[in-house]
């Protein structure tokens, strides 16, 4: 609790932007302005929550099954996949899969509220991961923003892999499509990484696992459930995973309901596949996404 009010007291802005110990004891911030609201745990710098004012239902589709502890990564919101995206390239059983962001305790840097109203938060992993340091800006107002940047601070050139892997919440999946990769190659996670190319929308039907690759437009969910289309626009980010479990790969997640796929769907900015990043000694990288919603 002592920390919980010393954080209040250093980063909290009155009826704007909080912070207390939430799910599973896990300190939150929460972010309640005139523009939207979003709750980001400080474990994992993960957004498990926004959605704009005037907006019915939440952007982002969280697991009612989440496990909020430490050591486990929480499913659902925005967890950030760094650096490296899937497994470790060494294919280590040792090396946690997604990298180590989403399961690590970070602390806040500064907070603030922008002239346009905007909540700002800017979040910083402690320690580095081999010499790469991370930070993360996030932007809540009508839209949400948030900019991963890591620095390499060693002197020899780093690669990685990266994703900010967001679930958004979807009426019924079987009534969204998801626009902006047509004629975009993508490699197919479940048949070993064959290339593939779309043609028209993304319709999710089955299982989907697919890094679309040299791709760097804006995309659009478009769901007639709930009338409205979430518009997602990337940064610094040249591949973009889809993702849907569906029906066995649900049931195989133990924090995933049975019935879960059907209200969600993973678009996620990336760096992964071929799209690896090099930083060469002192150099940043950005990593970002926005999502706003139209009706
Ligand atoms: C996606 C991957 O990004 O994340 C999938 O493409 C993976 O292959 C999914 O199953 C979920 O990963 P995790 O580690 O959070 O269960």
């Amino acid at each position: 609790m002592l920390k919980i009010d010393a954080l209040n007291k250093r980063c909290g802005i009155p009826d704007v932007l909080s912070f207390d110990e939430g799910e599973g004891g896990l300190p939150f911030a929460r972010i309640r302005s005139d523009r939207g609201e979003a709750d980001i745990s400080l474990y994992g710098a993960h957004v498990t929550h926004f959605k704009p004012v005037g907006i019915e239902h939440p952007v982002l589709w969280m697991s009612p099954e989440a496990v909020f502890a430490e050591g486990k990564a929480i499913r659902g919101g925005i967890p950030i996949c760094w650096p490296w995206f899937g497994n470790h390239p060494s294919g280590s059983p040792e090396k946690p899969a997604h990298g180590v962001a989403r399961i690590r305790m970070w602390e806040v840097k500064e907070t603030g509220v922008d002239d346009a109203g905007r909540v700002r938060l800017r979040l910083a992993m402690p320690g580095k991961e081999s010499d790469l340091a991370l930070t993360l800006e996030i932007v809540v107002g009508s839209a949400l923003e948030l900019r991963l940047t890591t620095e390499n601070t060693g002197d020899a050139p780093e690669a990685m892999t990266a994703a900010l892997h967001t679930y958004f919440s979807v009426s019924e999946i079987g009534k969204v499509r998801i626009k902006g990769f047509d004629g975009v190659e993508y490699w197919d996670q479940l048949e070993g990484n064959a290339v593939k190319r779309q043609e028209g929308d993304i319709i999710i039907d089955r299982e989907v696992d697919r890094i679309y690759v040299g791709t760097e437009g804006e995309c659009r969910i478009v769901d007639e459930g709930w009338e409205r289309a979430i518009r997602v626009t990337r940064e610094g980010s040249g591949s973009a995973v889809v993702w849907n479990p569906w029906i066995e790969k649900s049931a195989r997640l133990g924090d995933f309901p049975d019935d879960g796929f059907p209200g969600m769907v993973c678009i996620e900015a990336a760096n992964a596949g071929p799209d690896v990043v090099t930083l060469q000694p002192g150099m940043r990288h950005v990593l970002g996404i926005k999502i706003s919603v139209t009706p």
